[in-house]
């Protein structure tokens, strides 16, 4: 089986992969490592240097690598893996992949983000929280319809780490 963990940047969708997986006994792959790995660059890098449209390109291609060449992992999309190209199809036709889609509300998002938007090329340029709010709130109601797409939805906001692992595996068991 590949779990497969997708949602707005910020949703914890490495953090809670790596503990579930863990918790699994399965390996923890995060697909923005991989592609760093694989590029050899930072994902901010990629972005400044060979543009949105080249990473976009790349996600796709390493997303069929992972998902043809693994199995018995927990996956972590990047915030926008599902919603480009056919990356949603070759998820959802995969009978082996089972997605979730960590949903937090926009102010939750927002304070996270806040305070870790540097590394992150698509959000690095907004100056206040004010600004990261109003951008998060037009991108989100963009995504939703790809992440309500997800097999299963976990509303994560006022949980604790543990109870959004627990409510994950009451679905895989
Ligand atoms: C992106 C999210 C990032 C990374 C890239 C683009 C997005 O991943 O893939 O910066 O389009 O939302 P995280 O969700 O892990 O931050």
């Amino acid at each position: 089986m590949i779990v497969v963990l997708m949602g707005y940047m910020g949703s914890g969708k490495s953090t809670i992969g790596r503990e579930l997986a863990t918790l699994l006994g399965y390996n923890f792959l995060d697909l923005d490592d991989f592609i760093s790995d694989k590029e050899n660059a930072t994902i901010s890098d990629i972005f400044k240097e060979k543009g949105e449209i080249y990473f976009r390109k790349k996600e796709t291609e390493y997303l069929l690598e992972v998902i043809n060449g693994f199995d018995n992992i927990v996956l972590a999309l990047g915030g926008g893996t599902p919603c480009y190209g056919n990356n949603l199809s070759v998820l959802s036709d995969n009978s082996n992949v089972v997605s979730f889609y960590l949903k937090l509300s926009i102010p939750v998002l927002s304070k996270r983000l806040f305070v870790e938007r540097q590394r992150r090329p698509l959000i690095s340029h907004l100056n206040s929280e004010e600004e990261l709010l109003e951008f998060i709130g037009k991108h989100l109601f963009e995504r939703v319809q790809y992440y309500n797409k997800a097999e299963h939805t976990i509303t994560a906001d006022n949980k604790s780490k543990q109870d959004v692992l627990e409510d994950i595996l009451m679905h895989l068991i």
